[in-house]
């Protein structure tokens, strides 16, 4: 059937989203936000609503990011979690985890009901399921973690789809939506509230002296303020180690024609492979939204693979006739698997970050923009402790920490050691790779036309060497997730160069 090519082929994407220019002179304002998703505008919008002047940057579109590429889970199941959230951090703050998260999603659900937006928000029950036997276990434990939090579940041996199942944990009252029409609203309740945006603004630094913060982009403007958020994915500055800290992990979704009614609830496996099902309505047609065949960014079989195999997993177990749209994202994680959301180090009290949600901001989004709202205005909130970046625990975030760091230091090695043979005038029409130029390594990728592309393959951000990724045309690095372009532009930092074009 032939899979279309990135970037064209995701369909929540930015349709319908109002445009914004570039910034082009000085700003005073009193908050400064980086990244226009849905952490972003959230907290954009929260801030305005207080009362501030609030000016929101962002590289490319709005939504061009993550949020541009979600699933949209509302929910507060973040996968198996809570057994484990318990053992780590306890029971009292496993509970508020899952109490923040619910709060999220009522406050999505209340907004969307008072403003009539038309956002497909349906209420569905969330499934986490499995086969394995290896699994059995970790389910049962986590609908006990359910019973002691006090979360509405239960366990079930049947799944209303029809994909080899033994047991799966239900969490009661969540819900999906379309995250276009409900944060083109926001942006409309923003600018309205006097926000001021800017696209295609790419942040360089952020810099505290003082009381006072000043943000610069990539072109030497500034934008001076009180606070500043990022909200950008990958912290700006990276003052508190996130680069030993974070990972991306990226995953893939197809959207499905599928025979038959489609089923309720929203579901995804224990086990790796993972396995994500939902239904969307897109266009007026309902569709099955598969996602899964996570990986950490840059590390993995070829991209294409990723596409096959749900591809498989939708004919096999759904009947499905025919793919209409696939896509790829990434998603940061934090070695302990909560969120940092607070200041964005000890010393820094004008800088705040929320990121690290794990392929689940879509609620925690809006918990960060609740959070980041309240320490800006000084008032309490609840979940700071829960969240606060600041925060080390040594078991078994420091054993996390030391492996990630050996893997990263693999992939550098790895990168500049590997050997190559291939020319540019090997590769075929729509294919790219490792190749060697005037003696040195260089990525390249020659386009359906025979346009060859050359570029530089060590990453802007650190050093390592990105890795070619056929399913998206893109390169990949696997350290800390940079992604760029076949043509060498950013698409995800930290990097916030484009790789250097050697033709
Ligand atoms: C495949 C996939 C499926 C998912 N499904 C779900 C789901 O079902 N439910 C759920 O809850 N969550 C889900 N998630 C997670 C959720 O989509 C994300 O957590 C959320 O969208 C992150 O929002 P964000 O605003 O933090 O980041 P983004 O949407 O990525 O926004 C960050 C913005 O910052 C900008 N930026 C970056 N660097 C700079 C810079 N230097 N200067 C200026 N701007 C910059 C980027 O351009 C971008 O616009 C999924 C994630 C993936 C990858
Ligand atoms: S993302 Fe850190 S070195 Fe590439």
């Amino acid at each position: 059937m032939g899979l279309p090519t990135y970037p064209e082929s995701y369909w929540l994407a930015t349709v319908g989203m109002p445009s914004y220019g570039k910034l082009e002179k000085d700003l005073e304002a009193d908050v400064a936000i980086v990244g226009g998703g849905i952490a972003g505008l959230t907290t954009a919008y929260l801030l305005a609503k207080e009362g501030k002047s609030v000016v929101l940057a962002t590289a490319g579109k709005l939504l061009g990011g993550t949020t541009g590429y979600t699933t949209a889970k509302l929910t507060a199941q973040h996968d198996l979690i809570y057994d484990e959230y318990i053992a780590h951090f306890g029971e009292e703050r496993a509970k508020r985890y899952y109490e923040a998260n619910m709060e999220g999603l009522a406050f999505i659900r209340q907004l969307a009901e008072e403003a009539n937006i038309d956002c497909d928000l349906v209420e569905e029950d969330a499934y986490v399921y499995t086969n394995a036997e290896s699994k059995i276990a970790s389910v049962e434990k986590e609908y006990e973690a359910y019973k002691r939090l006090g979360i509405p579940g239960a366990l079930e041996e049947k799944l209303a789809i029809p994909v080899p199942a033994r047991l799966a944990v239900v969490m009661h009252n969540q819900a999906r939506f379309h995250p276009v029409p409900y944060l083109k609203h926001l942006t409309e309740q923003f600018v309205k509230l006097g926000g001021r945006i800017f696209e295609n603004t790419t942040i360089d630094k952020v810099e505290e002296n003082g009381g006072s913060v000043t943000v610069t982009t990539a072109d030497g403007r500034r934008i001076d303020c009180r606070d500043a958020v990022s909200c950008s994915h990958f912290p700006i500055p990276d003052s508190g180690f996130y680069f030993a800290r974070l990972h991306a992990e990226s995953s893939y979704a197809i959207a499905v024609r599928a025979p038959g009614e489609l089923p309720k609830g929203m579901y995804i496996s224990a086990e790796k492979p993972n396995r994500s099902v939902r239904t969307i309505t897109y266009g007026g047609e309902k569709l099955l939204l598969i996602g899964g065949e996570s990986h950490k960014v840059g590390q993995s079989e070829p991209g294409f693979r990723h596409y096959e195999a749900l591809e498989a997993f939708a004919r096999t177990e759904f009947g499905a006739t025919d793919i209409v749209y696939r896509w790829s994202a990434q998603d940061f994680e934090a070695t302990d698997k909560m969120p940092y959301i607070g200041p964005v180090s000890g010393g820094k009290k004008h800088i705040y970050v929320a990121t690290g949600f794990r392929k689940w901001g879509m609620t925690t989004s809006v918990v960060a923009a609740h959070l980041l709202t309240d320490l800006i205005v000084g008032r309490g909130n609840r979940y700071a402790d829960l969240y606060d970046p600041s925060r080390f625990h040594a078991d078994p975030d420091l054993k996390t920490l030391v492996s990630q760091n050996v893997n990263v230091a693999g992939q550098l090695i790895r990168g500049k050691l590997e050997w190559l043979r291939r020319k540019p005038e090997d590769l075929g029409p729509d294919e790219g790779g490792l190749v060697r130029v005037d003696g040195r390594k260089a990525g390249a990728y020659r386009g359906p036309d025979g346009e060859l592309i050359v570029v530089d393959t060590t990453c802007r951000h650190m050093g390592c060497e990105v890795e070619w990724n056929d399913g998206d045309r893109t390169w990949d690095c696997p350290c800390h997730g940079s992604r760029y372009t076949y043509r060498g532009e950013v698409i995800e930092g930290p990097a916030k160069k484009n790789l250097e074009r050697l033709n």
